[in-house]
């Protein structure tokens, strides 16, 4: 798409502003920045899962050229071990309320027991392997079924933030008056985030005040957590992520590494840098619980849902209240009086769980969706008629109206380019030689979340027309500053290339961490409200100043176009900005706009939605499975860049059948570590397992979220996507699935 091309400029499908520089290798990943002086820091893992250390042994280390090591005998204390979400999101976000090194004790395999420091990384990788401790070892409780009978019923989930148990409704009077049922419970394997690029940080100080340059998926939530941790004033701390390289979620929460780095930086005197090894990052940046959710759907002989018990079990660490929110959507999406709804934990000898890629809602979603399957082929009803029928036209939760839906246009859609038929489906799966091809469907959805704070951006017009734009945000692959571009350049009426955008800094006015889709509406409203602000001031400046052509015009007569500001009626009547600004002598004239997110208790329900198809060949001797085509619609409001949405949607839906098929983290029960932790072992799709994706938007306008109407669509294309291949599996097979994701095992 060229940039010159007429008409407003969100929708368009712009190439990335920084797309060059990451395939040219210009991009310095926080790994890559060159900085002199620097020693490289390695962690030392625990290798037990449960216990304390009784001794470490530094000598043979330092003999290997090590310049330091810190354990907890010589680590300096954290000034303040912080909440996991002391204000909501945005703000500080330790991800768990545990620090290593403060004392001798292990929680976790893998957690850092000594930090070795060396002039160059291969020595200090040498050393690392050299030190040695000696431990005093408890049994470790890391899967499901070793703390299954020392669950317990907390009071909230998701550290404080969401009640443990809720319901509306009787769900079991419901259940007693009911004429069919489902009642099936899905059990999910731990799963990790891995982004392609691990995480690192690089901490510089100058006198009090230090740069880190750190893998964040939010620069004011590391600045916020590092100064909290030290002790100091965010104002001492600046935080940098030019670039980022993947995030899911596993650098959405601040882990301990981020703030080792600035902490032993000011001890030794000199930059350090830590670079995280694939294996670390499976056990040291969090991770998606092992969970088991039981489903009970009911409803009447009309197929109408009248009860839904949603009842999920998980791993947390031994510190946390941690469950990612899965009984949300699933109990929204459908209009269902009686809902019951529970969360119980078992502590395990984990991190504290985390965000992971469609947090909640894809196994929440999953889970769900496989149930109304099932039910749709107890009662005989087409799938997706079931789920158009039981769609909730209001909010059931809080009685309020959707912001906006667009659920029933997306599986209308989407169906309809996926080419389902009620007939061919209930005749059961087709034959391909010796594959069974199965067809499923799944709907989808995604809570829009509102931010806590204010969300602000900077944006500056210089003389020579040009524009740049500033905010604390930073790209980890979503491209956030080229619809940045887009944003500024409709508010004010620039053209693309005259905008430059700056991110990934914490000097940058405030926008919170980029988690749960919120970060395309966050952005938006804050860049959309700062060229707003600038263009009201532009055009005060030419209508008061007799000098101008509109002078005297009122604010509503006149638009801005190509530089331009000009009267609507009569297009020849203005001028530029940069006539504007030289009759005044200004160099530039720049603004700091803020949005102030509407309060949590605005009168509307707020979730994305979407539906999913998928069509899978099975074949049953050899269980094997693969995906032959998805077929994805979506309703997430205002599309900022057509390209760049496609893209986030087709990772997501790729995701989701990795949900599906592949990924497993596995526990070795013994010492409680994370057993497959390589990309060799944890299984991801490759180019040769990903099928054909057909993506379709929805439109649908929504003036309650945020002032573009971005309602965000970083998760939604891997909730459903998952539960479309097991509903298709299922079709082809006829065998319920109960394991995810689904193996060969489990289909032969
Ligand atoms: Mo997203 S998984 O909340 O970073």
């Amino acid at each position: 798409m060229t940039a010159t091309a007429a008409g407003p400029l969100i929708g368009r499908g712009f190439d990335r502003v920084d797309g060059r520089a990451k395939v040219t290798g210009k991009a310095h990943y926080t790994a890559e920045i060159p900085l002199p002086g620097i020693a490289h820091a390695v962690l030392v893992g625990a290798r037990i899962g449960s216990g304390t250390v009784r001794s470490i042994d530094i000598s043979l280390a330092m003999a290997a050229g090590a310049v330091a090591v810190y354990t907890h005998e010589n680590l300096p204390k954290v000034a303040t071990v912080p909440p996991v979400f002391p204000s909501g999101f945005g703000g500080i976000a330790p991800g768990q309320t545990f620090f290593p090194m403060q004392d001798n004790v292990v929680h976790y395999y893998g957690q850092p027991i000594a930090v070795v420091l060396a002039d160059t990384f291969e020595t200090a990788q040498h050393a690392a392997e050299l030190v040695t401790a000696e431990y005093d070892r408890l049994d470790p409780v890391v899967r499901l079924d070793d703390g299954r009978d020392a669950q317990y019923q907390p009071e909230k989930v998701f550290c404080g933030l969401v009640p443990a148990i809720q319901s509306r409704g009787d769900f079991e009077a419901a259940a007693q008056a009911a004429t069919h049922s489902v009642d099936a419970t899905y059990h999910f394997a731990a799963n990790h985030h891995n982004p392609i690029e691990c995480s690192a940080t690089a901490a510089v100080w100058d006198g009090d005040q230090v740069t880190v340059y750190d893998a964040t998926q939010g620069v004011s939530a590391s600045q916020a957590t590092i100064a909290a941790y030290l002790g100091i004033s965010p104002g001492n701390v600046r935080v940098v992520a030019h670039f980022v390289g993947g995030g899911f979620g596993g650098k959405a929460m601040i882990w301990p590494h981020v703030t080792l780095a600035p902490m032993i930086a000011r001890e030794l005197g000199r930059p350090v840098k830590v670079v995280l090894t694939r294996e670390q990052m499976f056990h040291g940046t969090g991770l998606r619980e092992e969970q088991e959710q039981r489903i009970t759907l009911v409803c009447d002989d009309q197929g109408i849902f009248t009860g839904l018990r949603h009842h999920k079990l998980s791993v947390t660490s031994p510190f946390d209240d941690f469950a990612e929110v899965s009984l949300g959507v699933a109990g929204q999406a459908y209009a269902i009086p009686n809902w019951d709804a529970r969360y119980r934990l078992i502590r395990g000898n984990t991190m504290t769980p985390t965000f992971m890629r469609g947090p909640g809602e894809a196994s929440g979603m999953l889970a769900m969706e496989c149930a109304v399957d099932e039910l749709a082929t107890d009662i005989g009803v087409d799938p997706v008629e079931l789920r158009l029928r039981n769609h909730a036209a209001i909010d059931p939760e809080s009685g309020h109206p959707w912001s906006s839906d667009g659920y029933a246009e997306c599986v209308r859609v989407a169906a309809e380019r996926f080419g389902w038929s009620a007939a061919e489906h209930r005749a059961g799966p087709r034959t391909d030689g010796n594959w069974l091809i199965g067809q499923g469907v799944s709907t989808a959805g995604y809570p829009v979340y509102t931010p806590g704070q204010p969300q602000r951006a900077h944006a500056r017009l210089l003389a020579d027309g040009s524009l740049i734009v500033q905010a604390g945000t930073q790209d980890f692959g979503t491209g956030v500053a080229t619809t940045m571009a887009q944003v500024a350049g409709d508010a004010l009426g620039i053209e693309f290339d005259r905008i430059r955008v700056d991110i990934g800094d914490s000097d940058h006015p405030n926008i919170a961490a980029a988690v749960g889709s919120m970060g395309a509406g966050n952005v938006s409203a804050a860049v959309h409200t700062a060229c707003t602000d600038l263009r009201t001031q532009l055009i005060g400046l030419a209508t008061g100043d007799p000098e101008s052509p509109l002078h005297d015009r009122i604010v509503q007569e006149i638009e801005c176009r190509d530089g331009r500001m000009r009267v609507r009626s009569n297009p020849a009547v203005g001028e530029t900005y940069s006539a504007l600004l030289a009759r005044h002598h200004l160099t530039d004239l720049e603004t700091i706009g803020t949005w102030f997110p509407p309060s949590g208790d605005a009168p509307y329900g707020k979730i994305s939605f979407g539906a999913q198809f998928a069509e899978v060949a099975v074949d049953p001797e050899l269980g094997l499975v693969r995906v032959r085509r998805m077929v994805g619609a979506f309703a997430p409001g205002r599309v900022l860049n057509a390209k760049l949405a496609r893209s986030q949607i087709l990772g997501g839906m790729n995701w989701g059948l990795s949900q599906a098929l592949m990924e497993a983290t596995l526990a070795d029960a013994r010492n409680g570590a994370w057993a497959n932790a390589s990309l060799l072992e944890y299984l991801l799709p490759v180019n040769a397992d990903a099928p054909a994706v057909d993506i379709t938007f929805v439109e649908v306008t929504d003036a309650v979220v945020n002032p573009l109407g971005v309602k965000g669509l970083g998760e939604i294309g891997m909730v459903g996507a998952s539960a479309a291949i097991i509903n298709a599996i299922r079709h082809a097979t006829g065998k319920p699935i109960r394991e995810i994701p689904v193996r060969i095992e489990h289909l032969i």
